[in-house]
């Protein structure tokens, strides 16, 4: 979800090659928590920071646990910029998050790749039937981007979350698996 957006778009787009999503590892847990933690993501996202290291941790083990929330890190040239993940759904199929922490790497084509990549991998290997995110009404960047991945406009939840003291309306966009025009890119290494 988002309100504001910081997203800066003079930098130079990232090439392709450089980009890759690969399966969150233990070791990248300390990346997330700092990443959340900078407050970077806190206006447009429903995550709820600052954590301590060890609930991250917690969080890891429960999700390698519990299986059915896939979540990624996002790299670019080797370095964690970022998280992205297919969760249990609101509604159905499951239900795409994303949050790149560097301000810096935003605006660049990185989200583009990471949510097409991921919904790749979740309609050719999850064999999902459908792809559903939750997103601010205000966050333009956010909406673009997902619309460029084809995201389609499906419903606006009227005040939806309570965030800093106020009601927001959340809108509701989805992608089926006949709709999706895909690539791969996922790392297999687990560990
Ligand atoms: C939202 C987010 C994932 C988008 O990823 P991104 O890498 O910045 O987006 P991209 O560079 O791939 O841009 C994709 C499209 O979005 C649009 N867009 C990107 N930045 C924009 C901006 N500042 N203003 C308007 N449109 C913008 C453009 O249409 C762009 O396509 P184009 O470059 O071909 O013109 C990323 O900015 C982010 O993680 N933000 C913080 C956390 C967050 O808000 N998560 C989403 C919660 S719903």
């Amino acid at each position: 979800m988002s309100g504001s957006c910081d997203v800066t778009r003079d930098a130079a787009r990232i090439p392709t090659a450089a980009m890759r999503i690969r399966p969150l590892r233990r070791a990248d847990v300390p990346i997330m928590r700092d990443g959340f933690a900078s407050g970077v993501a806190a206006q447009t996202t429903r995550w709820t920071f600052p954590r301590s290291l060890p609930s991250m941790l917690g969080w890891f083990d429960d999700i390698e646990r519990a299986k059915g929330h896939d979540v990624f890190a996002i790299l670019v040239e080797g370095r964690v910029v970022g998280i992205t993940s297919l969760r249990p759904p609101r509604y159905s199929g499951r239900e795409l998050t994303i949050a790149i922490f560097d301000p810096g790497m935003r605006g660049r084509g990185v989200g583009t790749f990471a949510v097409t990549t991921l919904c790749e991998y979740g309609f050719s290997v999850l064999r999902l039937a459908r792809i559903e995110l939750g997103v601010y009404p205000s966050h333009h960047a956010a909406i673009a981007c997902y619309a460029k991945c084809g995201f389609k406009y499906e419903a606006l939840l009227r005040r939806f979350l309570y965030q800093d003291g106020a009601w927001r309306d959340g809108m509701w966009m989805s992608l089926l698996r006949s709709e999706a025009k895909g690539r791969s890119a996922i790392g297999r290494d687990k560990k």
